[in-house]
């Protein structure tokens, strides 16, 4: 039966060009996800946007002499392409600058307004006397009040991962200047996150298929009480406070970020022509997926589902896959000391499903994980060429110059023959558990061993031996080999999607991988096949060097 699965993604601040830590964190893992859920039969919206509002564009704005919408769709269209070539398949990708997005934003506050869950309050704001301003979260920097690390910014620690207030920072300084802010009074929204304290808990501990780190995280939390947060701002950028005399402050950045996934699924519904159709994945028995990086768990396990809650009537997140990070040649990736591999380089020389490949082999799932060219070099041409390519390649150019292009007939196949095919059979399932669990690194590991064995099979057959004398024997040895490789094809597409195309096409399937079932194709007995090449290219040591130079200049 056919289920409705909502896909969100986390929305990447339109301030700087992605790099392969975002990729690893979120994209990657909600694409394979996707691809499987639609290859399943499923159906699947998968959404997200650039996330253009708040200080992360207002500051890069003002060191580029920009207006912060010019910044913002500068990295929008960055982004947007750079989905496209890295095979990244949203239903819908947009921004939250749009219509659209204050609307449905304005909506979910007047309903909360409404309901209670909002209130107004004065507090004390940051204001530099030096800048003659109000100081956003992120203007201000200091010492986090709960781990002590310094360098903490007034909206969130990255240290100990907390969301944080500009007063509660020890010893804060304006970022632009140095001095120390004074505080001095204004009047804001804050959102009733206290009243949904018990709620949540008593929500958190039937979710019981998380990931262990979300869990603990969540609950600790909840475990220390919730206080009520600001949510709006004194900044000029931002969708409007649909409310009289706030005309000069704004909606904050996170609270509008979050409202994105409902905010886009009914553009993708309005863009389909049937604007109800959104309903579909946040009501009735859909489920929603979350795919973020660990820093913004708190937002997606705690302020969300709280909105969600006292807006009613929408589904609250089913999972929160949240990944660890990945580090660059085992340090911590860095704008300004230029310490990241950056997607555009990367796709400018390369093709997107090596870096697919390494990114899911060593996803950060379950720990952090480090990306090193040694690495990508190693695993590009031992694995994906060695491995999986060439056993694809042997197999077809052999049976499409000795079998006229076409699969050859089995005829009393033994038992070696049989046994791959079976552990095909318990490998694909084995595969499909972990893909369904979001068990990415797990999954791609499993078929790269069924790889390993389907060679071992090969090499004992020597089918290239066994023409010259044993024609039938041949026959079926390649036979047997062109099941183990589509099967392979079906297991690899979520994560190999280009390659796993033009697969595809050798095996002579018609039609586009994307709509082949999620299931062993096997190919008949006298199909016929497409002259077959390279599924990968072979990657020269050198560039081993060539790109780790880059990093840190
Ligand atoms: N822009 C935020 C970040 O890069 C993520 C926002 S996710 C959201 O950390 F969808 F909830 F907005
Ligand atoms: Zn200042």
């Amino acid at each position: 039966m056919s289920e409705k699965i909502l896909v969100c993604v986390a929305w990447p601040y339109a301030n700087g060009l992605l790099h392969v830590g975002h990729v690893a964190g979120c994209y990657l893992p909600a694409d394979i996800f996707t691809r499987y859920q639609r290859m399943k039969g499923n159906e699947v919206l998968m959404v997200s946007g650039s996330d253009m509002h708040g200080t992360p564009v207002t500051l890069k704005a003002e060191q580029e002499g920009k207006t912060p919408a010019e910044v913002a769709m500068f990295y929008h269209q960055d982004f947007t392409e750079a989905w496209k070539k890295l095979g990244i398949s949203f239903d819908l990708y947009t921004h939250t600058e749009t219509a659209n997005h204050a609307q449905v934003t304005q909506d979910v506050f007047k309903k909360l307004l409404e309901k209670g869950y909002l209130y107004t309050n004065t507090v004390l704001q940051a204001y530099c006397p030096s800048c003659e301003r109000f100081l956003p979260d992120r203007y201000v920097e200091g010492t986090c009040p709960f781990c002590k690390a310094k360098g903490a910014r007034g909206d969130q620690c990255d240290v100990c991962g907390k969301p944080l207030n500009a007063n509660e920072l020890i010893e804060p300084r304006c970022r632009q200047c140095g001095t120390a802010p004074v505080f001095k009074e204004t009047e804001h929204f804050f959102l009733k996150l206290s009243a949904f304290n018990d709620q949540l808990l008593e929500w958190v501990k039937d979710q019981v298929h998380w990931r262990q780190n979300v869990i603990n995280f969540t609950t600790h939390y909840l475990q220390e009480g919730l206080k009520d947060r600001a949510i709006t701002r004194d900044i000029e950028w931002g969708v409007h406070i649909p409310v009289q005399g706030f005309e000069h402050k704004r909606i904050y950045v996170w609270f509008d970020a979050v409202i994105g996934y409902l905010s886009a699924s009914k553009e993708w519904a309005a863009s389909t022509g049937d604007p109800e159709k959104w309903r579909a994945f946040w009501q009735a028995d859909s489920k929603s997926y979350y795919f973020i990086g660990k820093d913004n768990i708190p937002f997606h396990t705690i302020i969300w589902p709280a909105m969600l809650m006292g807006y009613g009537g929408l589904n609250l997140p089913y999972d929160v896959p949240a990944n660890e990070f990945l580090t660059v040649e085992n340090q911590k990736g860095s704008k300004s000391h230029n310490w990241a591999v950056w997607i555009t380089d990367y796709l400018a020389s390369y093709d997107p499903d090596p870096l697919r490949f390494i990114l899911s082999i060593n996803m950060p799932e379950t720990s952090d994980t480090d990306f090193s060219w040694r690495e990508f070099v190693r695993r590009n041409n031992d694995e994906l060429v060695a491995t999986y390519g060439n056993l694809a390649h042997r197999v077809l150019t052999l049976t499409y110059r000795n079998f006229e292009g076409k699969v050859p007939a089995p005829a009393n196949l033994d038992e070696t023959d049989l046994l791959l095919t079976k552990q095909c059979e318990e490998v694909f399932k084995e595969v499909d558990e972990c893909l369904s669990r979001c068990q990415f690194k797990l999954a791609i590991g499993k078929a790269m061993t069924l790889a390993h064995e389907a060679n071992r099979y090969l090499d004992g057959k020597a089918p290239w031996k066994a023409i010259k004398t044993d024609r039938q024997a041949a026959a079926n040895s390649l036979y047997t080999a062109i099941g183990a490789i589509s099967a392979l094809k079906t297991m690899f597409s979520p994560f190999l999607p280009f390659s796993a195309q033009k697969l595809h096409t050798y095996l002579g399937f018609a039609g586009t991988i994307e709509d082949a079932r999620w299931e062993i194709h096997i190919p008949q007995p006298g199909q016929k096949l497409e002259e077959p090449q390279a599924l990968f290219t072979k990657l020269d040591d050198e560039i081993i060097e060539k790109e780790t130079q880059k990093l840190g200049h």
